[in-house]
């Protein structure tokens, strides 16, 4: 490993998942830093789920929104620094190579293949640790993502097209950057530390969240995949939880999972034409299509006034606060899902759905501003109450894929394989994922992980 000035870091994995076990004084002045802040180092000790003012990260969506007897709990993944989760396998893939391959700033370039919440994450957490960064994404995302990257000091190499491209930054990625010794690839689409960061730190959220709330329980978890990391948290959460259902939702547009789709979509962030490495196909039990049409008007919904919210669903203005601008068209996307999901499996008043908004509003101010000029003005009160009622009006009987029947995952398993084969990935590893005790054996090197970064880090010390 070679010998560098720079130490290492950062959280462990259990501080992550648990903050408290922080020293309290230096817990407190990290999180005063967040906003105080935003680029101090310490920062990367808020990379958890914990709220520091209300302890959840986490808001339930009343029944007059979801239509659902059920709970429907969403996970508040904009609180985060950079403001969304992305920046926590940003940051364990970092750890990881920091302590596997020794890399370190000044000779190291960090590389983030992305179509945007993960490359502004890595900007980030490497602006903080030292590192220069480059973020290989397509050229038409929405503008606001490409205002932060650089503001962290990153540089971007754009390829053609938006979302459903996302397989041209892989290559491009391969191409320019892998191999080559002075750049650190941070591939969240195979790298089994973004596994580890939500199967460890999501699902613990989720429980704590659940508690919080007042909650016996979780019966069922719904994720859009993007990279499927956070769907690992549904497999944390079954440790707890040993009959929870895991559903993985993606746009109607791209239905990839369902029968191998491959269309362009607008939601940003998920829908990338393709099963991911880190995707454990085995633990996935539905696929729920959403029409991409739903995610950009439910987006504006929530966007609109606290007194439009309060009109339109009869809440109250505690709650229309706590729903407005929470949500981006991937969160949106999620609670669609989570509706569809949960109505399939007809859960009821005693069972509790989670799912997570990503990131928040405050980055597709540009896609609004495209569907006002649609439009040909702002969207009204009754625009937005009529875009609601339609999406309620979403068939699961039409857009649930029940996958625990039939060879669906063998189907998911072989698109892995022909996708990950030519990334020099041995038919023989990708055929080993099949048997749970590969993820298993994954998830329960972070108590190894752990100890050595504990040993090689500079110590949290006071925050100033
Ligand atoms: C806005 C947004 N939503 C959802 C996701 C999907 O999350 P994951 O990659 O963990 O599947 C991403 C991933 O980048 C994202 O940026």
């Amino acid at each position: 490993m070679p010998e560098s000035k720079h130490p290492v870091y950062g959280p462990t994995y259990a501080e992550m998942r648990d903050p408290d076990l922080l020293d309290p004084v230096f817990r407190a002045c990290a999180a005063d830093l967040q906003n105080r802040s935003p680029l101090h180092r310490d920062n990367l000790f808020n990379i958890h789920w914990l709220d520091a003012r209300t302890g959840v990260s986490a808001f339930l969506v009343p029944q007059a929104v979801s239509g659902l007897a059920a709970n429907l709990v969403v996970m508040d993944g904009g609180t985060f620094p950079s403001g969304s989760m992305k920046v926590g396998p940003a940051y364990a893939m970092l750890m990881e190579r920091e302590l596997n391959e020794g890399i370190r700033p000044g000779s190291t370039t960090v590389i983030a293949p992305s179509t945007g919440n993960f490359g502004i994450g890595a900007a980030w957490v490497a602006r903080v640790k030292g590192y220069e960064a480059r973020v290989v994404m397509p050229s038409g995302m929405s503008r606001e993502r490409y205002a932060l990257i650089e503001r962290y000091g990153a540089t971007t190499d754009l390829t053609p097209g938006s979302e459903a491209d996302v397989n041209l930054t892989l290559q491009r990625t391969q191409d320019r950057y892998a191999g080559q010794s002075a750049c650190a690839v941070l591939g969240q689409f195979s790298d089994l530390a973004n596994y580890r960061f939500h199967r460890h730190v999501t699902a613990e959220g989720v429980r704590r969240a659940v508690q919080g709330l007042g909650l016996d329980g979780v019966d069922l978890f719904v994720s859009a995949p993007g990279s499927a990391g956070t769907l690992a948290a549904g497999e944390g959460l079954r440790e707890s939880f040993p009959d929870l259902c895991i559903a993985a939702v993606e746009p109607e547009e791209c239905s990839t999972l369902t029968d191998g789709g491959r269309g362009s979509h607008v939601i940003e962030g998920i829908g990338d034409q393709m099963v991911t490495l880190i995707h454990n196909v085995h633990a996935t039990d539905l696929v729920v299509r959403v029409p991409d049409v739903h995610t950009i008007r439910g987006t504006a919904v929530f966007s609109g006034s606290t007194d439009d919210i309060m009109a339109m669903f009869g809440v109250d203005a505690d709650c229309a606060v706590r729903l407005q601008g929470r949500f981006g068209p991937s969160g949106i996307c999620n609670v669609v899902g989570a509706m569809q999901a949960a109505s399939y499996l007809g859960l009821d008043q005693s069972r509790t759905v989670v799912t997570v908004a990503t990131d928040s509003n405050d980055r597709y101010r540009s896609v609004l501003d495209r569907l006002s000029n649609n439009l040909g003005r702002q969207p009204h009160r009754r625009d937005l109450s009529g875009w609601w009622s339609e999406t309620r009006e979403l068939e699961p009987v039409r857009q649930v894929l029940d996958i625990r029947e039939g060879d669906h995952r063998e189907r998911l398993h072989g698109m892995k394989r022909d996708t990950w084969v030519p990334y020099g990935y041995s038919a023989d590893f990708i055929d080993s994922m099949q048997d749970r005790t590969f993820w298993d054996r994954e998830y329960a090197l972070i108590e190894q992980l752990d100890l050595q970064w504990q040993a090689l880090r500079q110590p949290p010390a006071s925050c100033r």
